[in-house]
């Protein structure tokens, strides 16, 4: 452990012009240098404001930090987000350290104050995420337990390695330019809607969900965690109702981000059975995050993934026309989500290693 370090609490301030909001400020900018340092890409990282209204909510996801200065500066951060979820065992760490001030034990410390606090929270699965260029020369390749892809290692891979976190699984994240003509896009819709046939109907919104749709939105929602493919990333399932929905709801729309949802209604029980969403932050020039995307398994196969993606893509060119890509993440093995992607013409960019340790 480096003598001079402290390592304090991060502070959440109630807003981010409070004088005392100082250090949640640092934390947005450290994590857009970290997203740039490792993958090349700072806008894969929300800003410092649209993260504060969901370290401010912490009724699904407690997020916690700690903050590691030399002196007064802020040399390192580390995050620690809990799932609310009766019995859950997971804990989601963040080590944050910019290449400045890495390799002089700032990343131990915060590592080791994390998982100390995890452990002290009755908490037994550790996970992290790490970030990856697609090509470094020289760098050594990893490959995931699931077996699916592979990746240049870095910096932030080798440290949890090196303290016993085993590489599940690995995500591609690919972008879609969306200045150029979605004719692609608008056939592939065509082309679904005819197969899946009349049983079923396209209906959008922006957030806030309507009323009538948060049940059947919760119900969809609820099955991203246990549907995609995680490897053997123990997330812990989430209950979700109405009430989940509109607080997730405030969370996402707190800082003026837009997110439009397209889902499909099968028309002979009235059940919302597919579901796309897109989000971006208040600056609408900026980059468009893909969020879940899922088909319940009993409506699998008549291309429900495809409509609810390609409407949601062409509905968001009226609303957002300014926004010149969509980002997206997709476990390496999951060829159904992948066909699609791939076939309306989304580029891998950078990937994503899961991390998991067990105690
Ligand atoms: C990805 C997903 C949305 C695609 O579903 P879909 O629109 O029903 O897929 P399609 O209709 O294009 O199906 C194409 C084929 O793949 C099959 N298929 C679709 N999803 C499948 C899955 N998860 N596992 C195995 N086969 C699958 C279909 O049965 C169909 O086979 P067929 O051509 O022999 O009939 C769906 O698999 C899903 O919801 N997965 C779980 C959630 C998820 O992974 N979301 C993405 C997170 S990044």
């Amino acid at each position: 452990m480096t003598v001079d370090l402290t390592i304090t609490p991060l502070h959440v301030p109630d807003t981010l012009d409070a004088p005392d909001a100082e250090d949640f400020v640092v934390y947005g900018e450290f994590n857009r240098r970290v997203c740039a340092e490792t993958a090349g890409l700072p806008d894969l990282a929300p800003t410092a404001a649209q993260m504060l209204p969901a370290w401010r909510d912490p009724s699904d996801t407690r997020h916690t930090g700690f903050v590691a200065r030399r002196g007064e500066q802020i040399v390192g951060i580390v995050t620690i987000d809990y799932p609310q979820e009766e019995g859950a065992r997971a804990a989601e760490i963040d080590v944050l350290v910019p290449e400045e001030f890495w390799g002089r034990g700032v990343e131990d410390a915060l590592l080791d104050h994390a998982e100390d606090e995890a452990r002290r929270e009755g908490r037994t699965t550790f996970q992290g995420w790490t970030l990856h260029r697609p090509d470094v020369p020289g760098a050594r390749i990893v490959t995931p337990r699931t077996g699916w892809g592979r990746m240049p290692t870095n910096p932030p891979a080798e440290l949890l390695e090196t303290r016993g976190y085993e590489l599940e699984q690995i995500e591609r994240n690919s972008e879609l330019d969306l200045t150029g003509d979605l004719a692609v896009v608008r056939q592939a819709l065509a082309d679904a809607e005819r197969a899946a046939g009349a049983d079923y109907r396209v209906v959008a919104w922006n957030l806030p969900t309507p009323p009538e749709r948060r049940a059947g939105y919760a119900a969809v929602l609820a099955r991203l965690t246990t549907d995609a493919p995680s490897g053997d990333m123990e997330f812990d399932d989430e209950a979700w109702d109405a009430d989940r929905v509109v607080r997730r709801d405030a969370r996402l729309t707190g800082a003026g981000q837009l997110m439009s949802v397209v889902a499909v209604e099968h028309l002979p029980t009235g059940d919302l059975v597919a579901y796309n969403e897109l989000l971006i932050g208040e600056d609408r020039t900026g980059v468009t995050h893909q969020f879940g995307t899922l088909v319940a398994k009993e409506h699998r196969g008549h291309r429900l993934g495809t409509i609810v993606k390609c409407a949601n893509l062409l509905r968001w060119r009226e609303l957002v026309p300014l926004s010149r890509r969509v980002s997206t993440y997709n476990a390496e093995e999951n060829r159904p989500m992948l066909d699609i992607n791939e076939a309306l013409g989304f580029i891998p960019v950078s990937y994503a290693g899961a991390w998991q340790k067990k105690i």
